[in-house]
């Protein structure tokens, strides 16, 4: 989703701008663009597409600056258009402004700027700061700053340049995270710590509320209500190998293949040495004792690791345990209390839908626990206590390794927790470890079959929709299976559960239509099977999905991707492999953008 950058320092602006925009593309846009303090004056170039784009236009004008903010745009208000993507410039051509987030009374605002006489040039709810910030500006930067940002509502995150102060940089943020980076020859923000890669070495994230005043000499920080506050900046452990593809053609790839490495160290950081005392997890027997149901929360495929942990939480702790879609937490009367323990789940850590959920939950006394991936992140900030989840940086959009971390991070929860409420032994508390422990290994494993399953996806690619059916921790697993097919390869694609089939969607089987049953849940195989029988006797295809110990039972099925034994409850995060992977080589053989599929963002922070 949009991204935020912005240098002043001794070196020309525009190389960091650009490649900072570069290192945001991840995030998901459509447009983007660049504004930079000349002796000209504020200077802008924009334009719809990918930043390479913007690089050939930008390049042309040879800026010399040493000042300028940019910013990936993805469209909510207003098309995708030039005339749409930031920055935006007031008025007078005092102030350029790049934006993250929605300002909710923007609507109300633009009226009101409209009968002073300020005319829009865009659709966007942003413009309206770059005129306010203007209007508003009365030679005090700071007691002019704060008197536009009191008038606006919602979660924002702005860079602001202007045209009488010729060395500064300005920062606000409301919920919407933004970094300021340290760096040899000048200062640098981003919204997050990827674009920093390379060039700062030192970072601050920061905090809700703040303004920052940034020269080629020092960063102010100043809080809401304008009082100085002192920020220390702190060593980046900024790595730019993550953003580097290597050998892979895509970042999904490079990432899928990262999974053992990624569930690995996440299980080691939790587990210590695999015995019952762990100092990440000390925080859950006392933790344990107040809690009389779990909710576990996410969007997209967090929330599908949300499914796939209910079920693990439920049968190692016994508490009553839901799966909640973050935006539906959010409208719903969901009873949560003081006595319950809400998972929020998120990669980015920064979703705004899984965000208000947490405030939700927060609000009602409930305490919240994040799985997230990016420290210092926003969910990571206001929750009670933290794990998080040693993936690394991920850069494709679609999910890979950021998910089977929350996998195992859930998993490894659900058996200390079991063991710590003495729901399980310490026979089956060390049974249980040893299979997650294995995890990794029978990950790679898979892997190793990379290429007998990309034939599956070219097979694939000529659907024009699939089905992916499971029961229980089958069922997950399809869900994330449908939804990494949907999302790379655009082709429609709907998870049920097997049982759920003859109870309606049957009716779409007809000869040659395709399903990818999942079959690994040892204790439901038989009645999996036999819904796929239902399917093969109406003419439909499978692509059965199945572990080893099932191989005699499946000779008549041709089309099959046999994966390692496990416990019933850890199957969802072994049948992801194969999935992914199917989902990445239909991608592939239909010639989609893969790493950066239409339409989507990797942090999406709006509601
Ligand atoms: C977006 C992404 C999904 C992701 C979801 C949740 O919709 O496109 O791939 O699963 O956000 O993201 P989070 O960062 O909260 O895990």
């Amino acid at each position: 989703m949009c991204g935020i950058v912005g240098y002043v320092g001794k070196e020309n602006a525009v190389p960091y701008l650009l490649d900072g925009l570069s290192r945001l593309e991840y995030r998901g846009y459509d447009s983007a663009g660049i504004a930079v303090l000349t002796d000209k004056g504020i200077e802008t170039e924009k334009c719809t597409g990918r930043v390479a784009a913007l690089r050939d236009k930008a390049e042309k004008h040879n800026f010399s600056c040493n000042l300028g903010i940019g910013h990936t745009r993805w469209a909510t208000h207003g098309e995708v258009s030039e005339r749409n993507a930031h920055p935006h410039v007031s008025y007078k051509g005092d102030f350029a402004v790049v934006h993250n987030g929605i300002i909710e009374n923007y609507a109300t605002l633009r009226d009101k700027l409209k009968d002073e006489g300020y005319a829009f040039l865009s659709d966007t709810d942003s413009e309206v700061v770059a005129h306010l910030l203007e209007r508003d500006y009365n030679g005090d930067l700071i007691s002019s700053l704060m008197n536009t940002v009191k008038k606006l509502e919602g979660a924002f995150a702005l860079g602001i340049i202007c045209k009488n102060l010729s060395d500064t940089l300005i920062l606000i943020r409301k919920e919407s995270p933004l970094v300021v980076g340290k760096g040899k020859d000048g200062f640098y923000a981003a919204s997050d710590m990827g674009a920093l890669c390379g060039v700062a070495e030192e970072s601050i994230t920061m905090n809700d509320g703040e303004i920052a005043v940034i020269t080629k000499e020092k960063a102010t920080f100043y809080l809401s209500d304008g009082n100085e506050v002192f920020r220390r900046f702190e060593k980046s452990n900024l790595c730019a190998s993550s953003a580097e593809k290597g050998d892979f053609p895509h970042f999904m790839l490079k990432e899928i293949f990262e999974q053992p490495s990624a569930t690995e160290h996440t299980y080691r950081f939790l587990s210590s040495s695999g015995t019952s005392s762990t100092e990440e997890l000390s925080f859950l027997p006392s933790l344990l004792q107040t809690t009389d149901r779990i909710y576990i929360v996410g969007c997209g495929s967090a929330y599908h690791t949300a499914v796939a942990g209910k079920y693990v939480f439920e049968k190692l702790t016994k508490l009553p345990t839901e799966a909640v879609i973050a935006s539906e937490f959010c409208t719903s009367s969901i009873p949560v209390r003081k006595n319950s323990l809400c998972i929020f789940v998120s990669q980015s850590g920064e979703t705004a839908d899984t965000l208000s959920a947490l405030k939700k939950a927060k609000e009602k006394g409930a305490t919240i626990l994040s799985v997230v991936n990016v420290p210092e992140s926003s969910i990571a900030r206001k929750s009670h206590k933290v794990i998080y989840t040693k993936a690394g940086p991920e850069i494709a959009v679609a999910t890979t390794k950021a998910y089977s971390a929350q996998l195992i991070t859930l998993y490894t929860l659900a058996a200390f927790s079991g063991y710590y409420l003495g729901v399980i032994n310490d026979g089956d508390f060390r049974y249980y470890m040893r299979e997650l422990s294995c995890l990794p290994k029978k990950i790679k494993n898979i892997l190793e079959r990379e290429n007998e399953i990309a034939e599956f996806g070219k097979l694939l690619s000529s659907e024009s929709s699939i089905r992916f059916i499971g029961r229980n921790t089958d069922y997950a697993a399809a869900m994330e299976g449908a939804l990494k097919m949907k999302e790379i390869s655009y082709i429609p694609c709907e998870a049920y559960p097997a049982g759920e089939l003859k109870h309606g969607t049957i009716s779409l089987v007809e000869k040659g239509s395709i399903t990818v049953a999942l079959c690994c849940n040892d204790s439901i195989f038989k009645k999996t099977a036999n819904n796929i029988e239902e399917i093969r006797s109406r003419g439909g295809d499978i692509i059965l999905i199945t572990t080893e110990k099932h191989t005699e039972d499946v000779t008549v099925i041709n089309r099959k991707i046999i994966i390692p034994d496990t416990d019933d409850l850890f199957v969802t995060l072994l049948e992801a492999i194969p999935l992914q992977l199917l989902a990445y080589y239909t991608a592939k053989e239909k010639g989609c953008d893969i790493d950066k599929p239409r339409n989507l963002a990797k942090s999406v922070t709006v509601e």
